[in-house]
């Protein structure tokens, strides 16, 4: 009889939050479900504190990656901030916006074994880029599409085929700018990698109502029973 040979079953999707605010964020790893933590200028702006601060209060919080993203603009600064950052802790992740400086520092940084997420991504072009230029993480904005009136996921319909024909590339599709379940479903549909997800959407993924109704029901016939267990 010929032995047959199962492939390993892939790894499931990672899920990261996309908040500074720490308290969130404790409530959220205590569930035992997350995997990481996005952070970008505007969600460190939004919590009042110093960057330096809270991202390594997170790491303390999150053994996984831990994106921290630099400010500046120019190839020379983003790496002066991003040795900052990666002195506060193991797991931090660079993030770089996709410009040309961007990419060159994720390039350096990359090759030096720093994990670099690349962010701002609005085209599959620009995901090849990062993809080239060694990120471990592609940051797609799908909700910031839909709100030009395209379509984000098809955004990462394209990319994860791209990559998905080159088995050499090695950056993970983490899906951003989530504003509903249905972006992380069709997102995990299509086999992405991580999705990154404001702490109310990752609410919204526990709730039915056919959940709240079928508990209410077995709580009442319990409680005819007088039973404890
Ligand atoms: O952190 C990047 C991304 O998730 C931002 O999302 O909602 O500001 O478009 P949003």
């Amino acid at each position: 009889m010929l032995a047959t040979t199962t492939a390993p079953p892939e790894p499931n999707m990672k899920f990261f939050v996309d908040t500074a605010e720490i308290s969130e964020i404790r409530e959220l790893a205590a569930t035992g479900l997350l995997d990481g933590v996005t952070t970008n200028p505007s969600l460190i702006a939004k919590s009042g504190r110093k960057i330096t601060e809270v991202i390594a209060e997170i790491c303390d919080v999150v053994p996984g990656p831990v994106s921290a993203e630099v400010a500046a603009t120019d190839y020379k600064e983003m790496l002066r901030e991003a040795a900052v950052l990666k002195a506060i802790a193991k797991n931090v992740t660079i993030k770089v916006p996709l410009t040309p400086d961007g990419l060159r520092a994720c390039h350096a940084l990359s090759s030096e074994g720093t994990m670099v997420n690349v962010t701002l991504c609005f085209s599959a072009a620009q995901a090849l880029l990062a993809a080239k230029a060694g990120a471990s993480f592609i940051s797609p904005f799908v909700g910031r599409l839909d709100d030009i009136g395209m379509n984000g996921m098809d955004l990462i319909a394209d990319i994860t085929q791209i990559y998905n024909n080159y088995p050499a590339i090695k950056t993970e599709v983490l899906v951003a700018s989530i504003r509903n379940p249905i972006h992380l479903i069709e997102a995990a549909k299509m086999g992405a990698d991580v999705a990154t997800i404001p702490p109310s959407v990752i609410k919204q993924l526990y709730s039915h109502p056919l959940t709240d109704k079928g508990l209410a029901a077995f709580l009442v016939d319990w409680a005819k029973t007088g039973q404890t267990i």
